[in-house]
């Protein structure tokens, strides 16, 4: 299964890919977190990024590219993944699907996970004050869902296009959630 999770900052793309994870025993690969490992790291791609994360604003196209690339061309991929965080334009999404055209390994769903304006920035609100992650400050978040309607909500129409979207609400408990998710992938166990 090749899975794209979308949905705005805060939405809970992170917390139901863990969870898919387990379910398929396939790899979550989430940029951000791709990114924060080489910022944490000091890496020069890290080095590179961090100003950027720490605006709320994209990392360019082709450093994206670059890692997603290397991310997928590794072994323990080949039975599937979950995508996190990327792609986050449709520039990315286009290089996206160019790239897993030559691997003969295309997207197969893509979700777009559905929570209000009001609960994202609850949810944001609450881990800033239990993680103090570095672009969870109110300016950073408000430039975050800027970027994020600007040049990631046009993702969405990116897959539906293809047929390949289905829309889930993302309010409720994590629980409920990942069960919504599982069901609109039609792998809940019934199956
Ligand atoms: P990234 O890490 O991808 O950040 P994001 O999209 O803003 O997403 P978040 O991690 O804030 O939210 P999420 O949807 O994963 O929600 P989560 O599960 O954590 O990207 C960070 C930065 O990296 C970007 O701004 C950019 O600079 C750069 N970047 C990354 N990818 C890039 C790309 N492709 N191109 C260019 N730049 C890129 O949940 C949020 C909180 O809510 C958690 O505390 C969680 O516990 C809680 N929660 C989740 N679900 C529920 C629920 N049902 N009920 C209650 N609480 C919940």
């Amino acid at each position: 299964m090749r899975i794209v999770l979308l949905g705005a900052p805060g939405s809970g793309k992170g917390t139901q890919a863990a969870l898919l994870k387990d379910h398929f025993e396939i790899p979550h690969i989430s940029t951000g977190d791709l990114l924060r490992q080489a910022v944490a790291d000091a890496t020069p791609l890290g080095m590179k990024a961090k100003a950027i994360m720490d605006r709320g604003e994209l990392v360019p196209d082709d450093v994206m590219l670059n890692l997603i690339e290397e991310r997928l061309s590794s072994a323990d991929v080949k039975p599937g993944f979950i995508l996190d965080g990327y792609p986050r334009n449709l520039a990315q999404a286009e290089a996206l699907e160019a790239l897993l055209g030559k691997l003969g390994q295309p997207i197969e769903e893509a979700v777009m996970i559905e929570v209000s304006e009001d609960r994202v920035v609850e949810r944001i609100a609450k881990r800033a004050a239990e993680e103090g992650r570095s672009d969870d400050t109110e300016d950073v978040v408000r430039n975050r869902m800027r970027v994020y309607e600007e040049q990631t909500a046009p993702v969405a129409g990116f897959y539906e296009d293809q047929g390949l979207l289905t829309r889930v609400l993302g309010e409720g408990s994590i629980e409920e959630v990942s069960a919504r998710i599982r069901g609109a992938l039609n792998t809940d166990g019934s199956d």
